[in-house]
């Protein structure tokens, strides 16, 4: 998660806007919180969108669709507001990262999470589709993997800006490397691009490459219409359903259930223990955590940089050597404290995604308004980036 920047709201409807995590063709991503204490993920469309009357009338439309989405295994929409002067959606906050993220940092994802993975994509697929959306834009950084299972998100809303300046202007809406071939060719597409997109998924996931490798948009488009896809290196139990998924035909794609019932037949999902690794699990665990705004870790620093001349000075009748050895000792001394208060103060701030000075009197206040116990260390928050 980023800090906001000036210019970013602190407020989108009931949620407070705790920083950013990601920005996209279609708006930017929050963090937000509501008074509850629920986290979500606000979408808010970009503001030449917003002016748009057409845009509107889709984005209402899709947004009501996508409501009806399970939120099992994709991140549900639960909360909206198409009428606002920057309209905005909000979705169940899901404490992961992204397959594009993960496969980066540690490669290719071994067999058998392999397996959980095309299973969890399958069924959040199954339910896209069965609210009647599709979801056009499927792809490793729209797949958040999280302790309970693989989650996809950012589904069908994509097309509310069809015909709009963002996309008259040339901008491609998707990625060139996930979209099958119709919706490369600018065609209508039905929910059998998305099997497509889930093989084109999958193979990266399995090799870390896309199957129609990297490249400027128009060859990637060329060679998504035209060539056959690389899917070297992916394991044998996965080989032939997913060389299927990206049948250039659409008609002979599997449907979801048929990847279900081939992976039941030929390459179950592992039923015990973590779906992923220790090291991704690992890395999940740490992205929830809160980052400290840099200024409090600078002002600790600059704090414990000031405590050896304080030192030194009290030390000034002795002889040089002396203050020397009393500076160097409160170097030391100093940064072992540093060593030891910052976790106390991540602890502390844990919770606080974005830390206000005022922040620091809210134990007080609430102690103050309650008559209860004295202030405690504020609870650290579950899950979130
Ligand atoms: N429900 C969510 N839970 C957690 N993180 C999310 C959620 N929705 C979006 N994000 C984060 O925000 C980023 C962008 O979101 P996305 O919906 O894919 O929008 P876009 O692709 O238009 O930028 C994602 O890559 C992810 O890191
Ligand atoms: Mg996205």
């Amino acid at each position: 998660m980023q800090p906001l920047e000036a210019g970013d709201p602190t407020r989108i409807g009931p949620y407070a806007i705790l920083g950013v995590l990601g920005s996209g063709g279609m708006g930017k991503v929050y963090l937000g919180r509501s008074t509850g204490g629920r986290t979500v993920a606000v979408k808010a469309v970009r503001p030449e969108l917003a002016d748009d009357s057409q845009f509107r009338q889709r984005f209402r439309n899709e947004i009501e669709a996508a409501k009806s989405v399970s939120g099992a295994f994709t991140a549900a929409v639960v909360d909206s507001d198409t009428e606002a002067s920057v309209p905005w959606f909000a979705t169940a906050f899901i404490a992961g990262i992204s397959l594009g993220d993960a496969v980066a940092r540690f490669g290719a994802l071994p067999e058998p999470a392999l397996r959980t993975l095309t299973a969890g994509l399958a069924e959040a697929i199954a339910a896209v589709h069965r609210a009647g959306i599709i979801h056009r834009d499927l792809k490793p950084a729209n797949v958040l993997l999280a302790l309970d299972g693989p989650y996809v998100i950012d589904f069908g809303i994509t097309r509310a800006t069809e015909g709009t300046a963002l996309t008259t202007a040339g901008t491609v809406m998707g990625s060139p490397g996930f979209m099958s071939p119709e919706q490369a060719s600018g065609v209508r597409v039905g929910p059998e691009t998305d099997m497509f997109s889930l093989g084109a998924t999958l193979v990266y996931a399995a090799t870390a490459r896309s199957p129609f490798g990297d490249g400027p948009t128009p060859a990637l488009l060329y060679r998504v219409v035209s060539q056959e896809p690389d899917i070297s290196g992916v394991p044998d139990s996965l080989r032939d359903m997913i060389a299927a998924c990206l049948h250039k035909e659409p008609a002979r794609r599997p449907t979801t259930q048929q990847i279900l019932d081939y992976l039941d037949a030929n390459a179950p999902a592992p039923t015990t223990g973590g779906w992923l690794p220790p090291h991704y699990t690992d890395a999940i665990v740490q992205a929830s955590h809160v980052r400290l705004r840099p200024i409090l870790m600078t002002t600790i620093a600059i704090v414990a940089g000031m405590l050896p001349i304080a030192f030194g000075r009290g030390a000034g009748s002795g002889s040089r050597a002396s203050m020397a050895v009393t500076i160097i000792g409160g170097q030391i001394l100093c940064l072992l404290l540093t060593l030891l208060i910052t976790p106390v103060v991540y602890s502390y701030f844990d919770g606080l995604r974005a830390w206000r000075p005022s922040d620091l009197l809210n134990p007080l206040r609430k102690w103050v308004r309650s008559g209860a116990d004295a202030p405690g260390i504020a609870a650290p928050e579950k899950a979130e980036s």
